[in-house]
């Protein structure tokens, strides 16, 4: 066994563990939070339910949310505006003229199209249930709606969830009464308020990576691709369906969702690495004082458009990123010290829409960096990313000793420590990896 065999697997373990909690260390806060903010508690209870997406990058898209929880005791919900339950529910004990909106025990809310009559709305709501991340649209990123609940409220329900796939939370809790500012002094605020808060693991979501990188450069004569079977192999029972390319996709073959809200199953273009979705980094042109770089994703999946899509990269270099020309980008500077992170998204109405294979199925840009002259090289793959994901699902990278090399074929070395971590990870081949993390 060698010297570095066990700092090694120490990291790897340190990496997985850090993955299989959910916690993200590329937004180390990302949660989605729910507030229960109540505006009466006398004999009803009038609350306002407000849903805040409060990570970087990732969001909730189509078919959207549906929160859901289970009463603690006879609550019934008497009215909702800005958002509806799927079931009514055996209401039978109720006589009167008017009957409640929901006596389920367990109801299932789910928010209303953006043109639902105007009596049905509420502030903040309507948008089908999408959120938007927090970067990449500040005054989407959450959504609300009102309910009055009758019968007492002997405790706080429990048992909630947002209906989407990843997410799992926790039992509301007490938290200080929300506030409200209407003019310039004066600030109203809820008589209290509950909290829950929902995070994300993509191991819960998926067993299988949907994402993978490939390579290329100006130098080199030809394309590293995806690794094989990056998201499964080709026939695997755990694989999606696949088309051969050229073959006209049979829409009668392609399974229809069971309802509207259900989401599709990939039915993917067949590769070798079986991704929906490709990111291809291209090192187009070196300057004298800036390196150009093209990137361009695919989408390979022919049953879905990517909507408010979002990429985030990580390189040395991307501190100094100069110009980006057909995309929208922020640095994520939360990401403690560093400043090597980027989100690019889609520019609205132009290409913030991913579409599905077959239909113009891609979106590029190209980037233009400003060199650090101390750590620019061409060298040991430095100019290519140490990682990405699409939508907050990581991407498979290619291994490093595959990555282009130089024409002169000059020695292939890391140049700095903290490309180890790197090494370690992509060294690893990512179902083996995707297997151990299940495991734990
Ligand atoms: C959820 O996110 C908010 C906003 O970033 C943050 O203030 C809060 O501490 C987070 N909550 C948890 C439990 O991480
Ligand atoms: C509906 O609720 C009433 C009262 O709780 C009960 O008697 C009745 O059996 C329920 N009906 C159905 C169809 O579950
Ligand atoms: C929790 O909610 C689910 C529906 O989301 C329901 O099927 C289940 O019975 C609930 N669990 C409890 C303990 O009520
Ligand atoms: C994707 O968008 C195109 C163009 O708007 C549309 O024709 C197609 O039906 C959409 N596909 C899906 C799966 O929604
Ligand atoms: C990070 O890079 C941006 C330019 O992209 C620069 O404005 C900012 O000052 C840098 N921050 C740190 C902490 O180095």
């Amino acid at each position: 066994m060698s010297k570095w065999a066990s700092p090694l697997m120490l990291l790897v373990f340190v990496f997985l563990f850090e993955v299989a909690d959910g916690y993200d260390p590329m937004d180390p806060q990302g949660n989605i939070t729910i507030n229960w903010d109540f505006k009466t508690i006398t004999d009803v209870y009038t609350v306002i339910v407000s849903i805040h997406n409060y990570q970087l990058y990732r969001h909730i898209e189509p078919p959207g949310w549906k929160l859901s929880w289970t009463w603690s005791g006879s609550e019934v919900i008497w009215d909702m505006k800005g958002a509806e339950t799927t079931e009514q529910g055996n209401c039978s004990t109720y006589r009167g003229d008017t009957i409640p909106h929901s006596c389920e025990k367990n109801p299932v809310v789910v928010d209303l199209p953006a043109d639902a009559p105007y009596n049905a709305q509420a502030g903040n709501c309507c948008r089908g249930g999408v959120l938007t991340s927090i970067v990449q649209d500040p005054t989407r990123y959450m959504s609300a709606f009102e309910m009055i609940v009758r019968n007492p409220m002997r405790s706080k329900p429990s048992n909630f969830s947002i209906g989407v796939a990843g997410y799992t939370c926790g039992d509301p809790v007490d938290v200080p009464p929300s506030k409200y500012r209407f003019d310039g002094q004066r600030y109203t605020q809820a008589l209290k308020t509950w909290q829950v808060t929902c995070s994300y693991s993509q191991f819960r979501e998926s067993d299988m990576p949907s994402c993978c990188v490939s390579l290329s450069a100006f130098y080199y004569q030809s394309i590293v691709s995806c690794p094989d079977c990056s998201c499964g192999c080709q026939g695997s029972p755990a694989a999606s369906q696949c088309i051969s390319e050229g073959q006209q996709p049979n829409y009668l073959q392609i399974p229809k969702a069971k309802s509207q809200d259900e989401p599709i199953s990939p039915v993917v273009m067949c590769t070798q690495h079986m991704c929906p979705i490709r990111v291809h980094w291209h090192l187009k042109s070196n300057y004298k004082d800036y390196w150009r770089v093209k990137v361009t994703i695919t989408n390979l999946n022919f049953v879905k458009n990517y909507s408010d899509w979002s990429l985030v990269m990580q390189h040395p270099n991307l501190g100094s990123l100069a110009q980006v020309f057909s995309f929208n980008f922020q640095p994520l500077f939360q990401i403690g010290e560093t400043n090597d992170t980027v989100m690019l998204w889609g520019i609205e109405r132009y290409n913030d829409m991913l579409l599905q294979s077959g239909a113009s199925g891609n979106v590029q840009s190209e980037m233009l960096l400003k060199k650090d002259p101390r750590e620019f090289t061409f060298k040991g793959g430095w100019g290519f990313p140490r990682r990405v994901s699409f939508n907050g699902h990581d991407c498979i990278m290619p291994s490093p000793d595959a990555y282009p090399a130089l024409p002169n074929g000059s020695p292939r070395k890391f140049p700095t420590s903290a490309a180890v971590h790197q090494v370690v990870f992509m060294g690893l081949s990512p179902l083996v990896l995707y297997v151990v993390v299940l495991l734990l």
